[in-house]
């Protein structure tokens, strides 16, 4: 367990993990960074998600197929977090509150862990269908995002939130837009 001031020393310091070892992720460390996501918050509190663990092949094989990138083949673990649509929370209006659901959750876990010495990259740019094939995911749920994780060999760019990120000043509104 890295040992971080507060949340905001925890949160500078993740950043999206490019390079993984190709080491094992002890189950522990897999089974805290699940139980942080368990505990996410969702709207009602309906838990609209499903996380598959994939760490075997040829599962394994299967994830690259759908995100065929060779920086995301090392990592041990991938964990494809699926939202279930027949149950996530509608708005009156109709608007599907799934994919909120899931973004807390993912953020929940990329920040556990950070904090224990693991990496993590938010991947969205996978082939959906794809990966619903060959993952055998019932047609009611989306695979939102994969994570992902293993013990990191590149590092954050130390200035990245200065150059990298908006100012307070240009995405802050007080009171009014
Ligand atoms: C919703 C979302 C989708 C993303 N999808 C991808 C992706 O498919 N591939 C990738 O390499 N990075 C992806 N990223 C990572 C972003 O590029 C990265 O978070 C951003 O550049 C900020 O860098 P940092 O995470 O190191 O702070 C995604 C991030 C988010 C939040």
């Amino acid at each position: 367990m890295k040992s971080y001031k507060n949340f905001l020393h925890l949160a500078r310091n993740r950043y999206s993990v490019r390079a993984f070892d190709t080491r094992s992720v002890e189950m522990e460390k897999i089974n805290h960074v699940l139980e942080v996501g368990r505990i996410a918050p969702s709207a009602a509190n309906l838990q609209p998600w499903n996380f598959i663990v994939v760490k075997d092949e040829p599962y394994r094989s299967y994830v690259f197929e759908a995100y065929n990138r060779v920086w995301f083949r090392d990592a041990p673990v991938y964990l494809v977090l699926c939202a279930d649509h027949n149950i996530s929370w509608k708005r009156s209006d109709g608007k599907d509150h799934a994919d909120i659901d899931l973004a807390i959750a993912a953020d929940h876990m990329t920040l556990a862990a950070a904090e224990l010495g693991l990496g993590t990259c938010w991947v969205c740019n996978f082939n959906p269908d794809r990966l619903k094939e060959l993952l055998n995911i019932p047609s009611n749920f989306e695979p939102i995002v994969i994570l992902p994780l293993g013990y990191p060999l590149d590092t954050g760019e130390p200035d990245r939130h200065e150059t990298k990120r908006k100012q307070l000043k240009d995405i802050v509104k007080w009171n009014c837009f």
